[in-house]
Parts: structure tokens; sequence; C-alpha cells
């Protein structure tokens, strides 16, 4: 069965950390780079296969702030894959009616990097069939932080009342302001932590984390984790009446 909009007992969104490509490299005896090449490749796949298994959005962690600590070689390599990855698939995700957005801060990120972002959000701004979102120098708590002073922002200029303030209204600030709150977050590669990623959208989410390293994640193992997540009941803090 193909599953539609209109069936929501599988995840709408899914959200997940793409771990474990250095380790795949080490274990090959190459080096991390080839590793994050190998683990782009799989992006496309796990893209393509959302529309059939009812997931209308996907979010992928790419690049967090954390990650600026690692050596200089590394960050290099994994700019120039974002550069090429988004020049070398933006035809075939824009034809593939994927919608694509980034969210983090792009301040920090090379100004040519931005304008491919840029233009790949343009690009793909029609498409509605699976939107695809990139979390690039992306971490929950900047992120919270940016948009708490984007409020405060708007409280000082006299456009936001703080009285008026309750949990509907930090949303509205963050990078995932048109996104809905991930159902399911996955974590490949065998680490149970969060790591800085969704914190405050996934309070209710439910988690797999499964011991694939990213690039040997397959189609075929998120169609398995969307089918258990199926059989889970959340309750959302309620109690099953
Ligand atoms: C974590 O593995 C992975 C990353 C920090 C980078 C994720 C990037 C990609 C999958 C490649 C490209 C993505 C796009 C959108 C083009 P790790 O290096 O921490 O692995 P390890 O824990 O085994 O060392």
């Amino acid at each position: 069965m193909t599953a539609t909009d209109t069936d929501h007992s599988g995840p709408r969104h899914v959200a997940i950390i793409m771990d474990g490509n250095g380790r795949w490299a080490q274990r090959r005896g190459r080096p991390r780079l080839f590793g994050h090449h190998a683990g782009a490749k799989r992006v496309r796949e796990v893209v393509e296969a959302c529309p059939d298994l009812g997931v209308k959005y996907v979010t992928i962690f790419a690049f967090s702030t954390e990650n600026w600590k690692r050596t200089q070689v590394e960050v290099a390599g994994l700019m120039s894959l974002f550069r090429r990855y988004i020049s070398k698939e933006a035809r075939a995700l824009c034809d593939e009616g994927v919608r694509v957005r980034f969210i983090g801060d792009r301040v920090r990120l090379d100004g040519k990097l931005v304008l491919l972002m840029d233009e790949l959000e343009k690009m793909t701004a029609h498409n509605d069939r699976v939107h695809l979102t990139i979390a690039l120098n992306y971490g929950s708590r900047d992120e919270v932080a940016r948009a708490t002073k984007r409020l405060a922002q708007d409280v000082a200029a006299g456009r936001l009342d703080p009285d008026n303030v309750d949990e509907e209204t930090l949303p509205k600030y963050l990078d995932t302001c048109v996104l809905p709150d991930p159902d399911l977050v996955i974590r490949t590669s065998g680490e149970a932590r969060i790591s800085n990623f969704l914190l405050w959208q996934s309070a209710y989410a439910e988690y797999e984390f499964i011991e694939t390293l990213w690039p040997d994640f397959t189609a075929g193992e998120l169609a398995r984790l969307v089918k258990d997540y199926g059989k889970r009941e959340r309750r959302f803090g309620a109690v099953k009446v």
C-alpha cells in the first residue's frame, strides 16, 4: 500500500542524525572524508524513499555548530563536499519534487556556499512532494539563543507583548518555524545521544538509535523503522482511556 497524506499512522516528519561516516572509512583504511562522501551518496536514496512511506518531511543533520572543532582538513573537506553536493544534486532534487530548506546559522559559512544554499531554496520553493531540510552549522542551543534574541528585539520595539509570550511563541522564531515537529528521530552508528539536534522540536518525538553506520543506511532500513513507529503508542503525556 502506498501511504498518503491522509494516512498518519506513520511518521510525517523524520529527522536523522547521520553518524558513523568516520568509522565507516577507518574500517576500510581510508581517510574520514571518504566516509563523508559515501554518506552524501545515501541522502538521495533516503529522500526518494520518503513519499511512498508517507514521510512528507525529512530533516538531516549535516554539520553541527560543534563540528568546527574537527581538523581544518576535515572541516574544509566537508564544506567543499556541501558545495559540490548542492551543485551536483540541485537539478535531480528539483525534478524529484523535493523542496529543500537549510536551517542553522549561515553567518559563519563561506559566501559561495551560502549563495548555493539560497539558490537551491529558491529553485525548489514550488515543490511539495517531500520537504528536505538540511541542518548546516546547526545547533539547537544556538538556534534557541538566536530566536530569543529576535524575540527580545520584538519586545523592545513594542511589536510583542511579554504577557503574550507562551510556548507557541518561541517556535515562531526558530529556524524550523514552517516545519511540523519531528515524529521520529533516528541516529545511526550505535551512539545514543541527541547532540544538540532539534531539542525543542523533538520534545515528544520517538527515538531510534540503530547500529548501522550512516554510509550503510538504506531505504529498506528506513521503511522498517517507519513500520515499527506505526506500532508505537504515542500519548504526548496523556493517559490512554
Ligand atoms: C557524522 O559522522 C557525520 C557528519 C559530521 C557529517 C554528515 C555529513 C554527511 C552525511 C555528508 C553530506 C551530507 C550532505 C547533505 C551532502 P562522524 O564523522 O562523526 O563519524 P564517526 O562518529 O564515525 O567519526
